[in-house]
C-alpha cells in the first residue's frame, strides 16, 4: 500500500507542479479551478497518512505554516549591488559614451525594472534551498519559508544544478488591490503602494500571510563572479527560463544605445498597461565576458543603468498652508493637499520650501496645482493652474510667531530661511526623537512617528534619555491604547538592543546641526569616543575629511551647551555605548562565530548572554539555520533544539557556554 502510495504522490507532487508552472509562469492554465483543487486535496490527505514520502518540491510546502522568532542573516556569496541612474536620453547617451571607452563591440539588453524588492534564490542540485533579501547589499535576511509560498518560484529545476538566481518579489497590481480592499473592510491600514504590499509581505515571520498575499517573482540574473561569466545576459535569462524559472517576456535586445533609448521610451508608455508597476528601465550591456573589464563604482556596476521615468504629475487642490517645525528649529510652509493618487499612493502634503519659493510661483490657498513626486519620494508643487482661479484664492502670508510654541521666528542669514529659535519648543524636540530612532541612526524598529508622537504626548519622552527609562513605565505603556504587552516588550528588547549601535550611528542620532551620516562616520573614525570629540578643540575637528567650519563651529557649539553635555552623561550611565568599535576584524574571541540561544539559562538571562555574546565578537541570531555554529539549550528549550538536531548544528549546554565566552569580565 505503501509503494502505491509513494507513487501516487510522487504523481501529483510532478502533476500539481506542473500546473502551478502553466498557470502562475506561462499564464496559461490547462486545467480548471476545481480540477486542481481536487489534485491538491487528494496529495495533502495522502501526505497527511504517508509523511515519509512527502518530496521536498512537494506543493503543500507552499500553503505556509512555517513561523520563525526572527530573521538568520544570510551573507551574499557575491554582493547585491544597486544601479545607477538616468533621466533622460542624453544621461543614456552619456553612459554609452563612457562604455566605449573602457570597451568596443557590444550591445544591450533592455528590461523593465519591476518595482518590488529584490531577493537572491539558492538552488542546490536543482533543489530551492533558501532565498535572501537584499539586505544591506552584502548581508541580507533569510525569508526563504516566505519565497517558498511564491507559485512562480520552482522548488525544483528542470535540471540538477547548483545555481545562485536574482530577481525581483513584487506584487501585481490587481493583488496589491484588492488586498487594500479587504484591509480596508478589515480596519486595518492600506498599504501605500504594491512595492510596500510586497515587501511587508515578505517581511513576515508566519508564512502563511505571505502565502495568501499573491506575491510573484522574475528572476533576471545570476549570482556569479565575473571572470566565471561565459555568455552573454541574453542566453542567461534564456537558460533561467529553460530551468523553470519566471523570466520577463518584455525583455528585448538592442543593438545599440539609440535602439535601446527607444525601447525606453516605449515601456515608458506602456508602463500604465502593465498588470506590474515597473519604476524605470533597467540597461544592460549583454555581453558579460566584458563585465569584469568594464568594472564597477563603490555601489553600481558600470556595465548597467537605470533609466528612471519622469516623475508622474497630477493635479489637485490647496486646502491650506501650514507651517511645520523640523527638527532644527527650521519652520517650512507645507501644503494640504486635497488627498490624490500618484505614483501609486495617495498624497495629502507637499513641501513649499520657504516664504520665497511661495511668492516665486506665487501660490495661493485654494489655487489648482499641478504636484509631482521629485525622485518619486517627495511630492512638490510643479506649478500654479492660473486659468482655474476664481478670485476666491488667499495669499500666504508667513507668522511671525512659531505655530509649536509661540516663541517669535527668526530669519537665517540668507533671509530665505525661517527659524524656531526656542530649544524647548514641543515641535522640535518631537522630530529630534524621530530623528534619534531612525534607521540611519539609533535604528530603533517599531518606534516611529506616531508612538513617539503619543508617547511624547502622555509624557513618557521629554528627552532622549527618557527612550531608555520607558521601561520603567512598562505597566502604563502596556495599558495605552492600541498597544499590547507583547509589542511593548518587543519595543523595549529593541531599545534595549539599540544601546549596542556604533558611536557613529550614536552622532547622526543626536542630531547635532550639519552632522550628517558621512560626517559623524568621518567623526567616529578620527575621534573614537564622544569624550574625546567633547575635547578636541576646533581645529582638530575641522582637519576630519568633509568637515568645513561650518560644521566644526556647530559641533563645538553642540559640546559646550551644558544641555547636552548633560544629556549625554545620562545616556552614558543608561548604558548607551559611546565608544568606536573597531570592525576591522578583530573584535574578540568568538568573531565569526553564530549562537541561538532557548531555553531559560541559569547563570544569566538570554539577554546577558546575547551580550556576552556580542561583546567577544560573536553574533546571536533568533532562528536555527545550516549558517548557525552552535545552538546553547538551558532548560525548557523550545523547537530550535529540533531543529537544530535536523540540521546538524552542535549543540552545547550552558556550562559549555561559559567555558566559550572564557572567564575573562568584560
Ligand atoms: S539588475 C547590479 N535588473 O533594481 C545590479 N535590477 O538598483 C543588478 N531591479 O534592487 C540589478 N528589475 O532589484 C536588475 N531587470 C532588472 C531589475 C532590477 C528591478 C531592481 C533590483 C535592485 C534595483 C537596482
Amino acid at each position: 500500500m505503501s509503494d502505491t502510495a509513494k507513487k501516487r504522490i510522487e504523481e501529483l507532487t510532478e502533476r500539481i507542479n506542473r500546473h502551478d508552472y502553466e498557470y502562475h509562469v506561462l499564464d496559461n492554465p490547462t486545467i480548471s479551478d476545481i480540477e486542481y483543487d481536487r489534485l491538491v486535496q487528494e496529495l495533502v490527505e495522502l501526505e497527511r497518512k504517508y509523511p515519509e514520502h512527502a518530496r521536498e518540491d512537494s506543493p503543500t510546502r507552499r500553503i505556509g505554516g512555517e513561523v520563525l522568532e526572527g530573521f538568520a542573516k544570510i551573507e551574499h556569496t557575491v554582493p547585491m549591488l544597486s544601479l545607477a541612474n538616468a533621466f533622460d536620453a542624453d544621461e543614456l547617451r552619456a553612459f554609452d559614451q563612457r562604455l566605449k571607452k573602457l570597451a568596443d563591440d557590444f550591445s544591450y539588453v533592455v528590461e523593465p525594472k519591476i518595482d518590488g524588492l529584490a531577493a537572491s534564490l539558492l538552488y542546490e542540485e536543482g533543489e530551492f534551498v533558501r532565498a535572501a533579501t537584499r539586505g544591506n547589499g552584502t548581508v541580507g535576511e533569510d525569508v526563504t519559508h516566505n519565497v517558498r509560498t511564491i507559485k512562480s518560484v520552482p522548488l525544483k529545476l528542470r535540471e540538477p544544478v547548483t545555481i545562485e538566481v536574482r530577481g525581483e518579489i513584487f506584487m501585481p497590481k490587481a493583488a496589491f488591490l484588492s488586498l487594500n480592499e479587504t484591509r480596508k473592510r478589515q480596519d486595518k491600514e492600506l498599504f501605500k503602494n504594491p512595492r510596500n504590499a510586497a515587501a511587508g509581505s515578505i517581511r513576515q515571520l508566519d508564512s502563511r500571510i505571505a502565502a495568501q498575499r499573491s506575491l510573484d517573482m522574475f528572476v533576471y540574473g545570476l549570482a556569479e563572479r565575473d571572470e566565471e561569466a561565459q555568455i552573454p545576459q541574453s542566453e542567461v535569462l534564456k537558460r533561467l527560463q529553460e530551468l523553470g524559472f519566471k523570466v520577463n517576456d518584455r525583455i528585448m535586445r538592442a543593438r545599440d544605445i539609440d535602439e535601446a533609448i527607444r525601447l525606453c521610451e516605449k515601456f515608458e508608455s506602456l508602463r500604465t498597461d502593465l498588470p506590474y508597476d515597473i519604476d524605470g528601465v533597467v540597461v544592460k550591456v549583454d555581453e558579460r565576458p566584458l563585465y569584469k573589464t568594464i568594472g564597477y563604482t563603490a555601489k553600481s556596476p558600470r556595465w548597467a543603468i537605470a533609466y528612471k521615468f519622469q516623475a508622474e504629475e497630477t493635479m489637485t487642490r490647496i486646502e491650506n498652508i501650514r507651517l511645520q517645525v523640523g527638527r532644527t528649529g527650521q519652520v517650512t510652509p507645507v501644503a494640504h493637499l486635497a488627498p490624490v493618487e500618484i505614483a501609486g499612493s495617495t498624497v495629502a502634503r507637499a513641501t513649499l520650501h520657504n516664504e520665497e519659493y511661495i511668492k516665486g510661483k506665487d501660490i495661493r490657498i485654494g489655487d489648482f496645482v499641478t504636484i509631482r513626486k521629485a525622485g518619486d519620494i517627495i511630492p512638490e508643487v510643479v506649478a500654479v493652474i492660473e486659468e482655474k482661479r476664481s478670485g476666491d484664492e488667499v495669499r500666504f502670508r508667513m507668522q511671525s510667531t512659531c505655530p509649536e510654541c509661540a516663541t517669535p521666528l527668526q530669519k537665517s542669514d540668507t533671509e530665505a530661511e525661517t527659524f524656531c529659535p526656542n530649544p524647548e519648543c514641543p515641535s522640535k524636540r518631537v522630530q529630534g526623537f524621530i530623528h534619534f530612532a531612525s534607521r540611519d541612526a539609533m535604528d530603533i524598529e517599531g518606534l516611529g512617528v506616531r508612538i513617539i508622537e503619543h508617547f511624547h504626548n502622555e509624557g513618557f519622552i521629554r528627552s532622549i534619555p527618557d527612550i531608555y527609562r520607558l521601561h520603567r513605565h512598562k505597566e502604563e505603556l502596556v495599558g495605552l491604547a492600541r498597544f499590547g504587552k507583547k509589542s511593548v516588550e518587543k519595543l523595549l528588547a529593541n531599545i534595549e538592543a539599540s544601546k549596542e549601535r556604533s558611536l557613529e550611528k550614536l552622532l547622526f542620532g543626536l542630531g547635532i546641526r550639519h552632522v550628517g551620516k558621512k560626517t559623524a562616520e568621518s567623526l567616529a573614525k578620527r575621534f573614537p569616543s564622544i569624550e574625546q570629540l567633547r575635547g578636541a578643540d576646533y581645529d582638530d575637528i575641522l582637519a576630519v575629511t568633509d568637515v568645513g567650519e561650518k560644521i566644526a563651529a556647530s559641533i563645538k557649539a553642540y559640546f559646550e551647551d551644558e544641555n547636552n553635555l548633560k544629556m549625554l552623561e545620562e545616556l552614558g550611565s543608561l548604558g548607551v555605548n559611546m565608544h568606536h568599535k573597531d570592525d576591522s576584524g578583530t573584535g574578540g574571541h568568538l568573531e565569526g562565530l553564530t549562537f541561538v540561544l532557548t531555553g531559560s539559562l541559569s547563570a544569566m538571562s538570554r539577554q546577558e548572554a546575547q551580550k556576552r555574546i556580542k561583546a567577544r565578537g560573536g553574533d546571536v541570531t533568533s532562528s536555527v539555520s545550516k549558517n548557525t555554529d552552535y545552538v546553547c539549550v538551558g532548560e525548557n528549550p523550545g523547537s530550535k533544539l529540533e531543529k537544530a538536531r535536523s540540521l546538524g548544528v552542535t549543540i552545547i549546554d550552558e556550562k559549555r557556554l561559559l567555558d566559550l565566552l572564557g572567564d575573562t569580565e568584560e
